[in-house]
């Protein structure tokens, strides 16, 4: 069994850990989630980069044999850094504009993503290396990670901020919308009631977490028998991040132990 780190900003790694958790059950995780400081989207890069590292550091520290960065706008400031700094597997995320370019049939993307990432320069050397026929719709989600981490997912505030955020993307009739932060997955069902059933929506967390078994099984960290686990630490409040796990996560957290811990880090 390996000890696999998943970092956030906040609770938006738990989109990734989800399918984790569904892909990869035998494993003991530690969540470690940034509460105290999300959003890193509206943040500068050198910011982003070092707090990056220093959560990553943590985690090594705790014993991980390797991370996912399951936060797009962190790998996209952060991971060459982390990556050339510690010396376990790395995984990271970002914008899957790939796929939307290949799958769109009109050449009309949608990415919906934090301003961090969108200007970053990671995200526009991928950006530069897609078809020219392809038109991406570039739209930061200023204060949707600040209501999901409020817990405010339903809420008419949501439903108004998602609004004004796609209309851009609606208007340009768009058929393929990428979300490009893992937070914005728990607003599928908002943001499909927003723009209907046409407009196909790609999130990467199952390709990351394939990504994620291919890196083990090249370091033979496999699967075994035994007591799974889950840790879930925040630098803010643990308890809240207990509960958001218990509502957000469909994949029953039961048949692992769970302890959950605050950090002043
Ligand atoms: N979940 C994050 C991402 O994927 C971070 C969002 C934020 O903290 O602004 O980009």
């Amino acid at each position: 069994m390996a000890t696999i780190g998943v970092f956030d900003s906040g609770v938006g790694g738990l989109s990734i850990l989800d399918e984790a958790l569904k892909q990869l059950p035998r494993h003991h995780y530690i969540y470690l989630a940034d509460s105290a400081n999300a959003p890193y989207g509206e943040k500068s890069a050198s910011w982003i980069a070092k707090r990056s590292l220093q959560m990553c550091r943590y985690l090594v520290d705790q014993g991980c044999d390797a991370i996912v960065v399951a936060c797009n706008t962190a790998t996209a400031e952060a991971i060459a850094q982390i990556r050339s700094e510690l010396q376990i597997p790395i995984i990271g995320v970002e914008p899957g504009i790939k796929p939307a370019a290949m799958q769109s049939q009109n050449g009309v993307v949608g990415v919906l993503a934090t301003e961090a990432t969108l200007n970053s320069d990671k995200f526009n050397a991928l950006l530069a290396t897609l078809p020219r026929h392809c038109r991406f719709i570039k739209q930061a989600g200023a204060g949707l990670v600040p209501l999901i981490e409020d817990g405010q997912i339903e809420s008419p505030a949501m439903h108004a901020l998602l609004q004004t955020h796609l209309k851009g993307i609606v208007e340009a009739q768009a058929d393929t919308l990428v979300l490009g932060c893992t937070h914005y997955p728990f607003l599928k069902n908002q943001i499909k009631e927003l723009i209907g059933t046409s407009i196909t929506i790609v999130d990467t967390s199952d390709a990351v977490v394939r990504q994620l078994s291919r890196q083990l099984l090249q370091h033979r960290l496999a699967e075994e028998s035994g007591v799974a686990s889950l840790k879930l630490l925040s630098t803010a409040n643990a308890d809240t991040l207990l509960a958001m796990a218990e509502r957000l996560l469909q994949t029953p957290l039961s048949p692992r132990s769970v302890d959950q811990q605050s950090l002043m880090i």
